[in-house]
């Protein structure tokens, strides 16, 4: 992905050759970061023009292109679609790592016509169509995007008017991609839009792919999350560092669903590993979210060959266990297990 970072910084640098020096394109991009955390609920992208543009690049850029790079690659894998729709496209972030790891046409959709122009230049020689509301007719063969915009969306307008074309697409067959920012005010709404798609019988992908309502909304201090590694440039991860956020990995939330007809299904059971296992005395043992909920993952320390497995385990990997063998809350391993792909999302 380094590609991508390096295409950004070069924008940058054709836009305002000093920036990642300047500490106005710095404080531009920490009241950016302040507003976003300081009123969840009242997100709102800035208008991208002048040092908003700038701080955009250098600082938000990279952290959409980090998560869709983890992410998108293994989701197209699963969609094969023939058209992209990035709905929210902004500057075309998630675009870029589509473009590189695609041929499918891209369609960038975005109430704001500045960052879209932004988004094509990036995007230059490829030929992308631009638009300000979705096409018609989605369904088999398009992938709808959605990177760090679906949060800001059902914050700023109704839940239903967001989320209704998501289900009537993926109803009609086309495959859903949405990441974002892995707080709870922006996780939650795509686990509830999760919940609205099993009801509707679409297939999900990823992360948990079984057919159970998500145990993360039932206590409403819950949500779900996975971390991403940013894998910055040296540039990037300097300017990151002046902002004052230079975690090497990030949070987000995500939803990978399966398009209708869909690729094989994948018949592994519908478990997914929701942290690094953790060993004690005698045991070891590690979250998976399944049917029926959070369910452990346990191996006892004599029976060497399940430990080391569940020992390796990491988020996101899908064990080959049956929860239906579960006993209470405990899923007792005492063999090898398999875990093939490994770690295919995060
Ligand atoms: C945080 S930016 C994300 C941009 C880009 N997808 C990324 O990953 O960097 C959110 C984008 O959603 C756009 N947006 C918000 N509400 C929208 C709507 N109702 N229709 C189209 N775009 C919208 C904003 O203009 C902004 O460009």
């Amino acid at each position: 992905m380094s590609q991508v970072l390096l295409a950004l910084e070069r924008a940058l640098d054709a836009r305002h050759p000093g920036w990642a020096e300047d500490d106005a394109v710095v404080r531009a991009a920490q009241a950016q970061s302040e507003a976003f955390t300081a009123d969840e609920t009242a997100r709102r992208t800035r208008p991208m023009r002048g040092l908003d543009l700038l701080a955009y690049l250098a600082y938000f850029a990279p952290r959409g292109i980090a998560a869709a790079a983890r992410i998108l690659p293994a989701a197209l894998d699963v969609g094969q679609p023939r058209r992209i729709v990035d709905w929210g496209a902004g500057v075309g972030t998630a675009s870029l790592v589509a473009a590189s790891c695609s041929d499918a046409r891209l369609v960038l959709i975005d109430a704001q016509r500045a960052a879209l122009d932004v988004a094509a230049a990036l995007l230059a020689p490829l030929d992308v169509e631009l638009g300000a509301s979705l096409p018609p007719g989605l369904g088999a063969g398009d992938t709808l995007l959605l990177s760090f915009s679906f949060a800001e969306m059902v914050h700023s307008q109704s839940f239903a008017q967001v989320t209704d074309p998501l289900r009537h697409a993926a109803r009609r067959g086309a495959q859903l991609v949405l990441i974002d920012a892995g707080d709870r005010k922006s996780a939650r709404p795509v686990q509830q839009l999760r919940d609205l798609l099993v009801d509707d019988d679409v297939a999900i992908a990823a992360p948990c792919p079984h057919r159970d309502p998500c145990p993360a909304l039932v206590r409403e201090r819950d949500w779900c999350h996975t971390r991403v590694p940013r894998n910055l440039t040296p540039r990037l991860a300097a300017f990151a560092e002046r902002v004052g956020r230079d975690a090497d990995v990030m949070a987000c939330a995500y939803l990978v669903t399966q398009p209708r007809p869909g690729a094989a299904d994948d018949d592994r059971p519908p478990v997914r590993v929701l942290s690094r296992p953790k060993v004690e005395k005698g045991r070891v043992r590690v979250p998976v979210c399944g049917p029926a909920g959070v369910r452990f993952l346990q191996a006892k320390r004599r029976d060497k060959a399940a430990t080391k497995c569940v020992r390796n385990l990491d988020r996101g990997d899908r064990p080959d266990v049956d929860p239906a063998t579960a006993r209470g809350d405990t899923i007792h391993v005492d063999d090898a297990v398999e875990t093939a792909p490994k770690g295919r999302f995060p």
